[in-house]
């Protein structure tokens, strides 16, 4: 027999500055209660919604086809005109089911090679040294706006095939497409970013075209133009999903795992003597406060069970891939950083058909980043007592506003 959801956890809560702070023991908390809570989606309406943060559970509902991505198994209130017209996000791999999933990724996959995310790592060497060599000099940084949002962003532009320079454009762009739109006003800035995108992508689709290059943009209009398998709506929605990924993610791996490790100087200082270990570390930080924190979404093709929880056709699951990682069954000590974990396991990069595509190239960023950091600021440290350290809040994404430090 099903257990009865009685209590809904506010979304306000969910996302306040009170749980951004310290998700973690929230989670310890609920996890009292069991595995799949009953949450309120969108305040006033009644759409069923459930929140599930444990390992075994996350990660099957990630890979399980009766929960599907696709707006068309959405709840009614997604297909009300003003809120389902984003276009610039709405037909990208992420956002359908297979079959069109599988040509989408197929076709990515082919342009996004282990080839050419391997290629990248000299130039990601010389961003990352030419960051640093900029604050060095200076004794003092801010991480965040100083490297861990200038790195991933060169690189995805210049795997793009876009220029670096537009790069508030893009990271204004990004910021209002993750953020909810719902009032009149967030729904007018969404319509203009996306108009934005459109124009943007039309001219550089339409330059590579006449004149290719050996970059992403290229080999996607070769593939639009040479197969017909890829309308045009798709090919903005794939840069888009590309350019998103490219900052709203590893960005926050960098300075995650830097705030970790400021934190726990012991594991800063095994680090720092053995090198190795940064693959290590790199999954650990992951596992232990990665960037998609809060939920990943998928909507109920199907009355079903999770847990034992009923779960009917329609419903909302959030899975928190961060409370997942903390989860006193898929690891000893959940809420200790360890570095020298043997064989971390976590689901920080998802799981199943829609797993990240870019973790390969996510995992050689944070590799030289860290790498380097660690090498060239040897006497790096927090610039400010960590109880001053903002978490961005109101986002599915967790990462701190600004990581002041010296050297
Ligand atoms: C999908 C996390 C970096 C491109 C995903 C998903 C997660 C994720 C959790 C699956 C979401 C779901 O199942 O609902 C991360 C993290 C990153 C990172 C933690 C950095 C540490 C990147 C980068 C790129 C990228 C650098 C590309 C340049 C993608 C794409 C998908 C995806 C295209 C969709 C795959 C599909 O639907 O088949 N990522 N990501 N990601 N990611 Fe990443």
């Amino acid at each position: 027999m099903s257990k009865p959801t009685t209590e809904k956890l506010p979304v306000e809560f969910l996302f306040s500055p009170e749980f951004s702070r310290d998700p973690y023991t929230q989670y310890g908390a609920l996890r009292e209660r069991g595995p799949v809570h009953a949450v309120e989606f969108i305040p006033g309406t009644d759409i069923p919604a459930f929140l599930v943060i444990d390992y075994e559970h996350g990660r099957a509902a990630l890979n399980d086809p009766r929960l599907a991505k696709g707006s068309r198994h959405a709840p009614a209130f997604f297909h009300r005109e003003e809120v389902s017209t984003n276009p610039a996000l709405a037909e990208n791999m992420l956002n359908t089911d297979p079959p069109d999933h599988t040509r989408l990724r197929k076709l990515v996959t082919k342009a996004f090679t282990p080839r050419r995310t391997e290629s990248l790592r000299p130039r990601i060497q010389e961003i990352t040294d030419g960051l640093i060599d900029a604050m060095e000099p200076r004794g003092r940084a801010e991480l965040i706006d100083d490297f861990a949002f200038p790195l991933p962003v060169t690189v995805i532009c210049e795997l793009l095939g876009v220029p670096a320079e537009d790069r508030d454009d893009f990271r204004h762009w990004s910021a209002v497409l993750l953020a909810p739109a719902f009032t009149p006003e967030e729904i007018r800035l969404r319509d203009e970013v996306n108009a934005a995108i459109h124009a943007y992508f039309g001219e550089i689709t339409a330059a590579r075209r006449a004149d290719p290059r050996d970059d992403l943009v290229s080999a996607l209009v070769t593939a639009h133009d040479e197969d017909d398998l890829l309308s045009d709506q798709e090919l903005v929605a794939a840069f888009t999903l590309l350019l998103i990924a490219g900052h709203e993610t590893t960005v926050n791996l960098i300075g995650n795992g830097m705030l970790a490790l400021l934190t726990h100087p012991g594991q800063l200082r095994l680090l720092q003597d053995g090198p190795e270990l940064i693959p290590a570390a790199i999954e650990e930080f992951l596992r232990y406060d990665g960037p998609v924190e809060r939920a990943t979404l998928r909507f109920a093709t199907e009355d079903m069970e999770i847990a034992g929880v009923a779960v009917p056709k329609g419903s909302v699951v959030q899975i928190s891939l961060g409370a997942a990682g903390r989860d006193p069954a898929l690891v000893e000590a959940p809420d200790t950083l360890d570095i020298t974990r043997a064989d971390v396991r976590h689901i920080a990069f998802g799981h199943g058909i829609h797993f990240c595509l870019g973790a390969p190239l996510a995992r050689l960023e944070g590799t030289i980043a860290f790498g380097t950091l660690l090498r060239r600021l040897p006497g790096i440290a927090l610039d400010c007592p960590v109880e001053e350290i903002g978490w961005r809040a109101g986002s599915i994404i967790r990462g701190v506003q600004a990581l002041p430090v010296r050297f």
